[in-house]
């Protein structure tokens, strides 16, 4: 199953020794604090110069390196990931420099060491322990920040809609760490330590923490493109190149889409007729509701079917965009081909306003373990608009337009699509990232390959995965990052 290729990697990018001057010495570099390009280019520094640096931390580290933790921080990382009685020695970035310098390891000097009294003031102590991955944390829906992450989470949309997801990122990272904390900030001392937070996010923080607003979040909100952007992305099948390339031809909204005489889609013909409904927030009772119908029709084609509520509404939200289905079947194989036949029953049932199926493309030996190209994975699965009977504010009878997703996994995967399609979003990248800069693991949506082992880990259940990535299991209630 595995192919061959795969088998010869051996423990990844932590180096083997022969490739080590100095075999006896083993550094790791934390990268909490220090960034992660710092991080980066250390790392590639020292094993230029022939000294041993690995990725991961194991018990064959030696040096824990370190930038602006003290000797607390980096303890208390140490015993989040379990390795508490390291005999290892924590060191400051200096003792790095130096040796790389020198051209061979020194001696850890006074400098070298690390401070052992964290500054004082509670807030900080306790901010100083939040874990810089966000699947490390438990972040609950309830938000104490809501303006503070509302203001990074407006200039994260911003820079997709820009295209520049790394700084999208960075601005959603920084917004999941104010989720997460237990309190509402409200001085920017309660910051100090905090992972995530660059000096933009903090500048943000700060104007709004001084004067109520921030002018950045306030122009970019008044800005033609942010508005245009958001318009016209908002159209269920428009991405951000078709959104931009038509802001550039003077299109900035739907009246002048439609003027325009655009060769739409049929997706983005769909979305622009039922634009004002799929931009409502569907309810939970409305997701009920559509899940009843699902389930009906699951069953009815493929009785001992599965069908689990995925996305937000897993995780307990109380409103979506969208309502996210996960379907299975016990016995592998017999799921394949049900979704065309659940689709036929809901079209006659005059359930769809719209639907287009794409179908299953992953193979395990075809397309494992690296991450599939984009963030689209490879299930057969089906995205439609429902129509639900209601009513207008005359009491009209209408139809209502929700965009419900339709997924399916083989048995096998199914711990992984349900992890997967449970989120949230950030939450989802964290594991990824934490699973491969941390674990040297490729994790998706199908399956988790361990490349230091050169095999698929299985699992059956969402704890099994989160065990095999040495994380604390995470209810989906607390994915809300
Ligand atoms: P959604 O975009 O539906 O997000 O994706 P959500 O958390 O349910 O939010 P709302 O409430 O609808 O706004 C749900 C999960 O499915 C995964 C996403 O990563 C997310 O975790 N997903 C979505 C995929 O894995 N692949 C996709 O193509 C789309
Ligand atoms: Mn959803």
């Amino acid at each position: 199953m595995v192919p061959p290729k795969r088998r010869k990697v051996s423990s990844g990018s932590s180096r083997p020794d022969k490739a080590s001057k100095f075999p006896q010495v083993v550094s790791y570099l934390l990268e909490r604090k220090m960034g992660s390009s710092r991080r980066t280019f250390l790392t590639q520094l020292g094993r230029k110069k022939g000294f041993r640096v690995d990725d991961t931390f194991s018990e064959s580290v030696t040096h824990v390196v370190s930038e602006k933790n003290t000797g607390d921080d980096v303890r208390r990382w140490l015993t989040s990931q379990g390795h508490d009685r390291t005999p290892a020695h924590l060191v400051d970035v200096g003792w790095l420099t130096d040796s790389l310098g020198a051209g061979h390891p020194v001696d850890i000097l006074e400098r070298h060491k690390l401070r052992e009294q964290p500054t004082s003031g509670g807030c900080e102590v306790a901010t100083l322990s939040i874990p810089v991955y966000a699947c490390q944390r438990r972040t609950a829906l309830n938000n104490n920040n809501a303006i503070l992450t509302d203001a990074l989470s407006l200039l994260a949309e911003n820079a997709e809609l820009c295209d520049d997801d790394k700084r999208g990122l960075a601005f959603r990272r920084g917004a999941a760490v104010l989720r997460s904390l237990p309190e509402a900030v409200t001085n920017m001392r309660q910051l100090r330590g905090c992972p995530c937070l660059g000096e933009h996010s903090l500048k943000v923080i700060q104007d709004i923490l001084e004067t109520g607003a921030s002018c950045e979040v306030e122009s970019t909100k008044q800005s033609e493109r942010y508005q245009a952007m958001k318009v016209l992305t908002g159209i269920f099948g428009v991405g951000v190149k078709t959104a931009d390339q038509w802001f550039r031809d003077g299109i900035q909204n739907l009246h002048q889409l439609r003027q325009s005489g655009r060769t739409l889609n049929r997706a983005q013909r769909a979305g622009l007729a039922h634009y004002d409904d799929l931009g409502l927030p569907v309810t939970k009772s409305e997701a009920d509701t559509i899940a009843n119908i699902v389930e009906e029709a699951v069953l009815a084609e493929l009785p001992g079917s599965r069908v689990t509520l995925v996305g937000g509404f897993r995780r307990g939200k109380l409103s979506g965009h969208d309502v996210d289905f996960l379907i299975t079947h016990p016995q592998e194989g017999r799921e394949e081909g049900v979704i065309p036949k659940v689709v036929s029953r809901l079209e006659v049932q005059d359930f769809l306003l719209y639907h287009k199926t794409s179908r299953n493309s992953y193979m395990e030996s075809k397309d494992g373990p690296a991450p599939p190209a984009s963030s689209m994975d490879h299930f057969e699965r089906c995205f439609t608009i429902f129509g639900l009977a209601t009513g207008d504010a005359e009491g009209r009878a209408r139809r209502r337009a929700v965009r419900v997703d339709l997924v399916v996994s083989p048995f096998s995967q199914f711990a992984f699509a349900l992890l997967g399609w449970t989120g949230s979003k950030l939450f989802e990248r964290e594991l990824r990232r934490w699973a491969t800069r941390e674990k040297n693991m490729t994790l998706s949506s199908h399956a988790l390959y361990d490349n230091n082992q050169g095999r698929y880990l299985k699992a059956a259940r969402e704890e099994e995965i989160f065990a095999h990535l040495s994380l604390d299991y995470i209810a989906p209630s607390d994915r809300n990052a």
